[in-house]
């Protein structure tokens, strides 16, 4: 008693002044047992009094949730229990069931959401941690059965973990509400990409919907705005033997930030402004058009602005189809102008001459980077001599990218950020781009690399 009501009289005075006792609306623990369990509208409190175990309603409706919620004035839930089964008035219970399992209960003790684990002993309690985990415990050994920071919702807290181990079914998801008042799983999903090169992805249904770009030891190349956050706060762990785990531990215990996956599909990292009492926005996932996957199809290049269309093609390619392209429909993407020398097995003449690489600053470089291992003076050569590579890239602290196939999702950065990409061009192309552009652009030969510098001056 003493113990939670000096928390409560430290950290929460208004709440105190206004309940008097912890016990009608917090109770004087952290943890849930089968005697001791949380009825609506009772909440546990953490330890520190950062989180909140708890009963809510979601803006505009009466539904009834269980939730993690911070311990603030506007109701901010981190994850919730029984987000496909809402209880439609204010009888629910959270306890633990007779199979050891922490379980949410409506009027009629009916169970609509349990922690569900198969190994569960009769002996287990469930604690609410100051980082906002929920963890149940196997009290005869001390046990973690289940968490829910290995369970989440839509929201990444400090010290929480996303990891893929390869296997798809492994990935940890982040899964977003279907609308700011129904917790039920919506559309999109966000988690790690088990591709080779690791980046984060939002999925819309599965598909592809936003992606980060390559992690660079820091930060994802892909996200100017993360640039300037001074520490991010990620941390990425690859073994390089298929196993990533990502970690979000922002420097400073004493901020109140988190990231959400919202219903719309943007990732969105909020921080508590203690002076106006509000959240804000740190950085989001789509701040423009170009920033939805695959905007301008494959081989096309997305920069935003808003006078003139977002999409162009990358240089040495045409419209697919150009009347589709002028409705605004740049899904077809582009097709390449002039065929390759490597693809036309040494054709003589003019056209007989080797390809070479055009240098496009500042972009997010494409989808389905390979990683190579040679070195910053290799890393275009090694390209240059396999007809499939159509692009590269160096970049410290990843190395060599290098990509075949389809180049998809590439973006030009028009204020900061970006990397520079080599794409591979037919020779004819470069002496146009001699003619006609203002790029610079580097021409490759098998021996040795040198720059032709284009620019017009
Ligand atoms: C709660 O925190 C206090 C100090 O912050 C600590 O002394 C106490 O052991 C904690 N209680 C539990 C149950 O961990
Ligand atoms: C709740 O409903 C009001 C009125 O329809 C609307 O203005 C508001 O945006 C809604 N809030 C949410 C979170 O959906
Ligand atoms: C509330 O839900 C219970 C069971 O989930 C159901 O039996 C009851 O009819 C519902 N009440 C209302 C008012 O919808
Ligand atoms: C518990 O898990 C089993 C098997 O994984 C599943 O069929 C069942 O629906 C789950 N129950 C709840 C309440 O989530
Ligand atoms: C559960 O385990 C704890 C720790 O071993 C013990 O103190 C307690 O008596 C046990 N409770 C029951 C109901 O077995
Ligand atoms: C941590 O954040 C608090 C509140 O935002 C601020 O007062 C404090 O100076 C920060 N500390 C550091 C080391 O940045
Ligand atoms: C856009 O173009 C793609 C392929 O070029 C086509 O499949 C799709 O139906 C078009 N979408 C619309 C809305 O016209
Ligand atoms: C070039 O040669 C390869 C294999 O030697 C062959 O598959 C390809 O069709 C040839 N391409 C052309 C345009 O002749
Ligand atoms: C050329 O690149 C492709 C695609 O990256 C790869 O599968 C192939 O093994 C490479 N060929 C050689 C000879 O390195």
């Amino acid at each position: 008693m003493t113990l939670c009501a000096n928390l409560v009289l430290l950290f929460q005075p208004l709440v105190f002044i206004l309940l008097g006792f912890c016990s009608e609306s917090y109770t004087c623990t952290d943890t849930i047992t089968a005697t001791q369990f949380i009825k609506d509208p009772q909440t546990l409190l953490s330890n520190g009094t950062n989180f909140k175990l708890g009963f809510f309603s979601p803006a505009n409706t009466t539904n009834r949730y269980v939730g993690i919620l911070y311990n603030i004035p506007p109701t901010t839930a981190v994850w919730v229990a029984n987000r496909d089964k809402p209880l439609n008035d204010s009888f629910g219970t959270v306890t633990i069931s007779k199979d050891g399992n922490l379980v949410v209960l409506n009027r009629q003790k009916q169970i609509v959401w349990s922690s569900n684990v198969s190994d569960s002993t009769s002996n287990s309690s469930a604690r609410l941690l100051d980082t906002g985990n929920l963890v149940l415990v196997d009290n005869n050994n001390g046990r973690t059965l289940w968490e829910s920071f290995e369970n989440p919702s839509d929201s990444f807290l400090q010290k929480m973990k996303i990891s893929t181990s390869g296997n798809e079914a492994e990935i940890d998801l982040l899964t977003s509400w279907k609308s700011p008042s129904d917790p039920s799983i919506g559309r999109f999903s966000s988690g790690l990409d088990p591709q080779n090169i690791p980046q984060v992805f939002v999925w819309d249904n599965g598909k592809p919907y936003w992606r980060s770009g390559p992690w660079n030891g820091q930060t994802f190349i892909g996200v100017p705005s993360l640039d300037s956050v001074y520490l991010n706060g990620f941390s990425l762990v690859d073994d390089r033997e298929g196993s990533v785990t990502l970690l979000y531990n922002y420097a400073n215990d004493s901020t109140i930030i988190y990231i959400e996956l919202d219903s719309e599909g943007d990732l969105i990292e909020k921080y508590w402004n203690h002076e106006v009492q509000d959240w804000e926005i740190g950085w989001s996932a789509l701040e423009d058009e170009c920033d939805v996957y695959g905007k301008c199809g494959p081989f096309g290049s997305c920069t935003y602005s808003q006078d003139l269309p977002i999409c162009s093609c990358l240089k040495g390619f045409e419209q697919k189809d150009i009347g589709e392209w002028e409705r605004g429909n740049w899904s077809g993407g582009c097709v390449r102008m002039r065929e390759l020398k490597c693809e036309r097995n040494g054709t003589v003449g003019e056209e007989g001459k080797e390809d070479g690489f055009l240098k496009l600053t500042t972009m997010k470089v494409p989808d389905f980077a390979e990683w190579s291992d040679a070195v910053e003076e290799n890393c275009g050569k090694e390209c240059f001599r396999n007809c499939s590579c159509l692009a590269y890239s160096f970049y410290s602290g990843i190395g060599c990218m290098q990509w075949s196939g389809t180049l998809i999702d590439t973006n030009k950065f028009l204020k900061s950020g970006g990397v520079d990409l080599y794409i591979r061009v037919a020779y004819s192309e470069l002496s146009n781009m001699q003619l006609l552009s203002l790029s610079r652009c580097i021409y490759l030969s098998l021996e040795h690399a040198f720059n032709i510098d284009c620019k017009l001056s």
